[in-house]
């Protein structure tokens, strides 16, 4: 027994104390000199200034965040970045229509006069990040409650925000928490908000093996795309002007052509959006049990119905191809969470783990903290069952959504009520563009039938109840709804104006919207606020506990904090996988994997036959590898995560081989636990982007502005 206990003990320690050893984190720039001796070992050539310095340019002037959820680079002197495909997706398809379809056919500006302005569009540079934790807690003591704590740091940081950002153009700053708020850094960074787009292959490149291929390896996807940040003649940040000129950066990056092979140090500079490495057993076991499966079952039902109509029409297709996309791409992560979680054992070695360290803190700092987390999330299940379900069926109806966006635009002052007509018809515009009615009335009775059948009456709002009752079934609901609506149609919708107020408040999709709105307000919403701060406190001592215990246990390993939105660098290095027993997958994909899959049959898989004409006549320019082929993707050990979407991929050198885009599937659960035999990162090779820009989009004027090494 004391045996079994030992040998236990001893895993789950090495399970959760050692992780970090192996390409496992995402660092903190400001601080990259403490990895960077790890880093030079693994190969990289360059020191810790050349990554990040206030004081002289360095990488980290090279690389934006692209809008809030992706990254992109700087690749020329004249403000040409570098993104994703499907981080421009949204951009490309606002400038696309039946007539210029830009997602079917591409895009690419010849001169800079048709670079396309985008509005809405902006990019950050981070100009510093700085530990602020004395300032931000200053004033804190031990017996104040945690909203207190909240109200202090949250006055602190405004003050501190305002006196960054009040000299300089186009500067905003945030402070962040780091590891559960034992930590506060400063984040300052100057925006510019005239972006346009300059060049996007056709769907068929850029998205090539669509929602099948996403999330997947091996992968031949050319998800790129290219834009140009423009500022006012001082190079600082100003509104969209045709005046405005081209940013001059402070750092771009140079292009390495001259390959990459397995072994070969690999970075990663980016924004990574959101990781949990930390968490108690019990928030993974909702995860894996709960949450992604509901979610996952949910989602299912409302991509059927998508797909069924988008495949009856070209213009439903391009409608819906954005939305697809986005409830696809998560749809598809889950699954492969859930599996990782459960064949990594992770519920099972955090409670070995979280059985060890309760027995180690007995009587210290720590004592009683693990049972206090489970306590936390008992209590919390309920309601985050009903947040779950409320945020994947009632806020998923588009025309309800919409309706309330329309509701908030009257404004009651005293007796007047003032309704915003110009921005209506704007809101409208863009919301009839892409709504097919059909495809919302479906999903209303698919997600709300669900939603009848698995969340417990407790937790339901009464005018719900009393609707449906009245109703008497969904399907008679939707039926009302989507037949007597105002906002199903768009004369009557223009037609509006502040008269309509009490029309509008009593619209079916109104009221829809605003009753779970209000009840979500008052019955949950105070509940998950004031557990999620409970759990909060609790992380804030759990986290430093598990520092200082494996610290005691003398079992090395390094932290880091998790994801947050923020500059982070992962290091690595090309690494193929095997997923399965009896499969090993290369770390890299050529063109010959894209003729393999074609098949003009199948939307994802049907190509350009321009690209098949290059293939036949291996018209590859300079493009090819020593293997006579164009190389396409490749994969490596880089922690990463969404937002990493469109970060450069580094060599030893510090120059650009590839655009990070994607991970593989069976590792998509590293944003809980990483196991560095199978979670890899997917890029784009640097040379495939330079192929398609020469070949298909016959824009290679765009190279005489990049610097290439060789
Ligand atoms: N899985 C990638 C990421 O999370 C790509 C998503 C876009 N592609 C798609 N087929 N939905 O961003
Ligand atoms: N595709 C993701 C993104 O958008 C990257 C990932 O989740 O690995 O950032």
């Amino acid at each position: 027994m004391k045996n079994r206990f030992r040998i236990i003990l001893a895993t789950a320690l090495a399970m959760a104390c050692m992780t970090a050893k192996a390409d496992e984190g995402m660092w903190l720039p400001s601080l990259i000199s403490q990895r960077i001796v790890d880093m030079q070992e693994k190969g990289f050539k360059l020191s810790a200034e050349d990554i990040y310095s206030v004081n002289q340019a360095s990488l980290k002037d090279a690389v934006v965040l692209f809008g809030r959820g992706c990254t992109g680079e700087l690749i020329s002197p004249e403000g040409l970045l570098l993104t994703n495909h499907h981080c421009g997706y949204s951009q490309i398809q606002q400038h696309s229509s039946v007539e210029h379809d830009y997602l079917k056919d591409g895009f690419w500006a010849m001169s800079r006069k048709e670079e396309l302005p985008n509005k809405g569009l902006n990019v950050s540079f981070l100009e510093r990040m700085e530990d602020v934790t004395d300032i931000i807690l200053k004033g804190y003591t031990p017996e104040m409650t945690e909203e207190d704590r909240v109200e202090l740091v949250k006055a602190n940081s405004k003050a501190l925000i305002a006196e960054a950002t009040k000299e300089g153009k186009g500067l905003r700053a945030t402070v962040e928490a780091l590891y559960y708020g034992n930590q506060y850094f400063l984040f300052l960074y100057r925006q510019y908000d005239d972006v346009r787009l300059v060049g996007a292959p056709p769907s068929s490149i850029g998205k090539f093996g669509g929602d099948t291929d996403n999330w997947m390896w091996p992968r031949h996807t050319g998800d790129f795309s290219m834009f140009r940040i423009y500022a006012d003649k001082d190079n600082n940040p100003a509104p969209y002007s045709k005046d405005n000129v081209p940013y001059k950066p402070k750092k771009y990056f140079r292009i390495s052509t001259k390959g990459v092979q397995e072994g070969d140090f690999t970075f990663i500079y980016g924004f990574p959006g959101s990781t949990k490495e930390y968490i108690h057993s019990e928030g993974v076991r909702y995860i894996e049990e709960i949450g992604d499966p509901h979610k996952i079952h949910l989602r299912t039902l409302r991509l059927d119905i998508m797909n069924k109509y988008q495949a009856q029409s070209q213009k439903v297709r391009i409608q819906y191809s954005s939305k697809n996309a986005n409830v696809s791409n998560a749809w598809k992560k889950w699954q492969g969470e859930v599996k990782g979680i459960k064949k990594m054992k992770t519920v099972r070695t955090k409670q070995e783990f979280e059985k060890a360290f309760d027995r180690w803190a007995q009587g210290g700092e720590f004592d009683g903290i693990i049972g206090k987390l489970a306590g936390i999330y008992a209590e919390l299940e309920p309601y985050q069952f009903a947040t779950d379900y409320y945020s994947e069926t009632v806020r998923t109806i588009e025309l309800a959504n919409f309706a309330m966006s329309m509701a908030r635009l009257f404004k009651q002052t005293d007796s007047t009520v003032t309704f915003d007509k110009e921005r209506a018809s704007e809101v409208a515009a863009s919301f009839y563009k892409d709504w097919y009615l059909p495809i919302d009335k479906e999903s209303f009775i698919a997600v709300m039938n669900e939603y009848e059948k698995n969340v417990p009456a407790d937790f339901k709002p009464e005018y719900y109840k009393e609707k449906l009752a009245s109703y008497g079934s969904i399907e008679a609901w939707a039926e009302d709804m989507f037949t007597n609506s105002i906002f199903i149609d768009p004369v009557r919708t223009e037609a509006l104006d502040a008269a309509d107020k009490d029309a509008v408040m009593a619209d079916p999709a109104t009221e829809f919207f605003n009753e779970f709105l209000k009840w979500y307000a008052s019955d949950i919403q105070p509940v998950t606020t004031r557990l999620n701060q409970d759990l909060q406190l609790a992380y804030r001592d759990y986290m430093r506990g598990q520092m200082v215990y494996c610290r005691t246990q003398r079992v090395m390993k390094d932290f880091y904090p998790d994801a947050n939105l923020t500059l982070r660098v992962a290091y690595g290095h090309i690494k193929g996988y095997s997923p399965a027993d009896g499969v090993y997958y290369t770390p890299s994909s050529t063109i010959k994997g894209i003729m393999e899959k074609d098949n003009p049959e199948i939307f994802d898989y049907n190509i350009p036959q321009r690209l098949r004409d290059i293939y036949a006549a291996k018209d590859y320019g300079r493009w090819a590898d020593a293997s006579g082929e164009v190389p396409v993707c490749f994969i490596a050990t880089n922690h990463t995560t969404g937002g990493n979407s469109g970060s450069p991929v580094i060599n030893a050198d510090g120059d650009l081989i590839g655009l990070n885009f994607d991970r593989v599937w069976e590792g998509t659960m590293s944003d809980i636990v990483f196991d560095p035999e199978i979670c890899r990162n997917i890029a784009l090779d640097v040379r495939y982007v330079l192929f398609t820009i020469d070949k298909i989009g016959e824009a290679d004027y765009l190279f005489d502005e990049m610097t290439f090494t060789e």
